[in-house]
């Protein structure tokens, strides 16, 4: 037998460079990375014949993100991770949500902890898995960043799956596992994320869109069965304030402008950052002005050169989740969503209100409550504690300028509001209980149909005007 990898040395000074101990072996010589449709998929290509080329430790070393310093909110969740990756031998933590939620800050916080590090004694290995987009460069991908040396000839699988059953304890970050799970060949993927959470020695952590981890693997889901939540009000301001603190730019914390702006952000960390560009180069009143005519069009990065991408771009971020669900979506769940997206109190009682907003398509079989549930598992839309289906308003806010407008969606739920009022209970301590939770979309319904009602009247007006001077 060929004798065991044992690995990089762990005699260098700890935590220096142990992101990746195979750097020292590095090559970029003629490859380039291309960043297709301005999201998530990375392919690596070599010149000359775009042979697809090797995943090198520089490679993965250029896609690792720093650990951020702005960091608020999160240290209740950061320290839940900590102590459960010491306490425990062997842990596999979930870090789930929606994109710009800050998993990927939460992992790299985590992993940093000066007990983490500890525990490992270095051995904590960042993959950045959105460049990884199969099984086999998966593969490739930990070999390189744990350093393992492949001899020509030799099995890379078989030498990274003996170094992980060698009893040494090591972590590995898959951040951004949504790209090689999304691939056709989701199948290798499975089995190779089973085969490395059973070595005994080895804990990971995975990020990834959505609230299912991979695989059939018991995970630790960080933050809930929803994924992270959103940031308080307290921690988003805390955020947006050290954001904008350099330079001699001072916000109030109490700006009531402010206030307003943070409730539009939802506690989504990637919209409360993009947010706080804008304000070092334009005063609060002016962005609020801006959302309210572009809305998520102004939450990107507008810097010369500044290119999109999920980091830079609100946009960007919510088109790669719609990408991963698109094909799971029929044209009702794009109702659902929009639906979602319209109504300021969300759908109460969901599971029973939901067919009942949507008659036409639950008539013809194609199933609300699915389509509803495929919405959540992408973590375009989430449920609240108490069984209302919610968006956050920067997606809600895209939906609605991107999906089509359906009058036929509005028609159904006006008529479901209609039904809903005359068929209030008569005892008012329960009437106000059921309008408490409706009452934000009871007026929405009644705005369009004002809307509606003015335009109509506007067309008659225009056309009588005309037949007078004709
Ligand atoms: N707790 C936080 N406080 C302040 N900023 C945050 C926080 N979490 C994330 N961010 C910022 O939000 C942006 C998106 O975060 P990231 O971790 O990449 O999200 P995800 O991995 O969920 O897509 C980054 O610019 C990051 O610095
Ligand atoms: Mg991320």
């Amino acid at each position: 037998m060929e004798p065991m990898d044992t690995g990089p040395s762990q005699t260098g000074p700890r935590n220096q460079g142990h992101f990746f101990s195979g750097a020292q072996h590095m090559s970029f010589a003629g490859s380039t990375i291309t960043n297709i449709g301005r999201d998530a998929n990375y392919y690596i290509t070599n010149f000359p014949g775009n042979k697809p080329k090797e995943i090198t430790a520089a490679d993965l070393l250029l896609h690792t993100p720093q650990v951020p310093d702005v960091f608020t909110g999160r240290s209740h969740l950061v320290e839940e991770a900590v102590n459960i990756l010491c306490e425990t031998k062997q842990v596999h933590v979930a870090i789930l949500g929606a994109g710009g939620i800050g998993k990927t800050s939460v992992a790299l916080h985590v992993m940093e902890n000066p007990l983490v590090t500890e525990k490992f004694e270095g051995r904590c290995y960042f993959i950045p898995c959105e460049m990884l987009p199969d099984a086999t460069l998966l593969i490739q991908g930990l070999v390189q960043a744990i350093g393992l040396q492949v001899r020509q000839g030799k099995d890379s699988f078989k030498l990274l799956l003996d170094y992980l059953r060698g009893g040494q304890h090591l972590l590995l970050v898959l951040d951004n596992f949504e790209t090689p799970w999304g691939s056709k060949g989701q199948t290798e993927v499975k089995n190779l994320i089973e085969r490395i959470c059973r070595c005994k020695s080895v804990s990971v952590i995975v990020t990834m869109r959505g609230t299912e981890g991979p695989g059939q693997i018991k995970w630790h889901k960080l933050g809930g069965g929803s994924g992270l939540p959103p940031l308080e009000l307290g921690a988003a301001k805390e955020a947006f304030c050290s954001f904008c603190s350099d330079g001699d730019l001072t916000i109030e914390e109490e700006d009531p402008i402010l206030q307003n702006l943070l409730i539009q952000m939802d506690g989504m960390p990637l919209a409360i950052m993009l947010m706080a560009q804008l304000a070092r180069e334009w005063p609060l009143k002016n962005i609020m002005e801006r959302w309210n005519h572009q809305k998520t069009a102004v939450l990107k990065k507008f810097g010369m050169g500044e290119q999109e991408n999920r980091l830079t771009s609100i946009e960007v971020s919510i088109k790669l989740t719609l990408n991963i669900v698109r094909e799971k979506l029929s044209p009702t769940g794009e109702d659902v969503l929009r639906l979602v997206a319209l109504l300021p109190s969300g759908i109460p009682d969901w599971l029973e209100n939901l067919p009942k907003m949507l008659p036409d398509a639950t008539m013809h079989l194609d199933d609300t409550t699915t389509q509803a549930l495929i919405l959540k598992k992408a973590c375009l839309i989430y449920e609240t504690g108490d069984k209302a289906l919610k968006i956050l308003t920067p997606i809600g806010e895209y939906i609605m300028k991107s999906f089509q407008e359906r009058h036929n969606v509005e028609n159904q739920v006006s008529v479901f509001y209609e039904s809903f009022i005359d068929n209030l209970p008569r005892n008012p301590s329960e009437e106000n209980g059921q309008l408490r939770l409706h009452i934000g979309n009871i007026y929405k319904i009644l705005e369009i149909q004002i809307k509606r009602a003015c335009a109509i009247g506007c067309k008659i007006f225009e056309m009588e005007v005309r037949a007078e001077f004709e």
